[in-house]
């Protein structure tokens, strides 16, 4: 039937950005510029990623990053298209990767923007064909334009985010996106070369059936989280795990579910880092209707004291989030 196969191929992500920028007469028009040099590297990083069994990208770079992780080849090209395209575009100053030791400084006396980037978030997912993506947080530099980066520009709570978002490449590759005013998705059309508006608005559901934890962590969990996840079994809750955050976090948004990266008993702040990982989710995720919190506090008012530091990660659905919250505070 023509209803199966017709699909919604109107708004491109180009116009939908450009619509956008008429309602703020006295925007300059750089930070959706910059929206598009993401959108043009995800592009790239997507073609890359579609051939990963059938070229030699996939498997080790052979080299550990900062996290004390092994680097895979996709991880160092995804950071290298990423990075490229925020240096040429010309609208950001610094870049924090979480493949780059320390800040980037792009020298650009111009740039008013600073991106934080998990240039390819799924690692363990690559070679094995499941999906992955990318993660990325927008701010405005606080000090003047002209003068050398500070501190204080790179390290901001997530609540001073301009716009982040996120590129999941799936069954199909979408770019999902907030300046503050709802959330977006896109699908991408490959053959087409263009995103299209495919998600107006997203609303995460209030309350969910799907909980998302490394149940492997088990013998280091807290007896909080270990508790809230059998209370989630006790209610016929589905369990779900990808194992790439941008993936388990856009199902749970669309579906309605939470998300839990808990501090353990061997990693106290667990795993997820909020300045590439955690703060662009938790901007989404209130946009979308949802919360984020490490257990205690609100995700985006943390205040960053160090590039690559870890935090723990509760994220979806409202009324999952507050349960959990109130478990927490009777357990401790
Ligand atoms: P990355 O591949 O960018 O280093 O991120 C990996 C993160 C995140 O994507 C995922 O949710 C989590 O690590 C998985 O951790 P476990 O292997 O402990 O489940
Ligand atoms: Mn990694
Ligand atoms: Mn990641
Ligand atoms: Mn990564």
């Amino acid at each position: 039937d023509d209803n199966v196969l017709a699909y919604a191929v109107g708004t491109t992500l180009d116009r939908f950005i450009k619509s956008k920028q008429a309602d703020f007469p006295f925007a300059t028009g750089e930070l959706s510029q910059l929206l598009r040099d993401i959108a043009l590297a995800a592009k790239i990083v997507s073609r890359e990623i579609s051939r990963a069994g059938l070229v030699n990208v996939a498997g080790a770079y052979g080299h550990t990053n900062v996290q004390g992780e092994e680097q895979q080849k996709l991880d160092v090209i995804a950071n290298i298209r990423f990075t490229r395209a925020l240096t040429k575009g010309g609208e950001v100053c610094a870049i924090v990767s979480e493949e780059e030791d320390e800040v980037i400084d792009l020298q650009n006396s111009r740039g008013k923007y600073v991106v934080a980037i998990d240039p390819l978030d799924g690692s363990s997912n690559i070679d094995v064909n499941v999906s992955i993506g990318t993660i990325f947080s927008i701010y405005r530099r606080v000090t003047p334009i002209g003068y050398p980066i500070q501190e204080e520009d790179v390290l901001q709570q997530g609540k001073q985010q301009v716009a982040a978002g996120y590129v999941l490449y799936g069954s199909s590759t979408m770019l999902v996106y907030t300046t503050g005013f709802g959330v977006y998705g896109f699908t991408y059309e490959r053959s087409l070369g263009e995103f299209f508006l495919s998600h107006p608005d997203i609303k995460a559901p209030v309350d969910g059936h799907i909980y998302t934890i490394n149940e492997g962590l088990q013998p280091y969990l807290e007896d909080d989280v270990l508790e809230y996840v059998a209370h989630c079994k006790q209610k016929g809750a589905s369990a779900r795990y990808i194992g790439s955050l941008v993936a388990d976090f856009h199902r749970n948004m669309l579906k309605g579910g939470i998300y839990l990266y808990p501090g353990t008993k061997k990693a106290p702040l667990g795993k997820i880092r909020l300045m590439y990982e955690a703060n662009a989710l938790a901007f989404i995720a209130e946009q979308a209707g949802a919360k984020a919190t490490n257990g205690k506090n609100r995700i985006l008012d943390i205040v960053p004291t160090s590039l690559h530091q870890r935090t723990p990660l509760f994220i979806g659905s409202e009324k999952m989030i507050e349960e959990l919250g109130s478990l927490m505070k009777q357990i401790k």
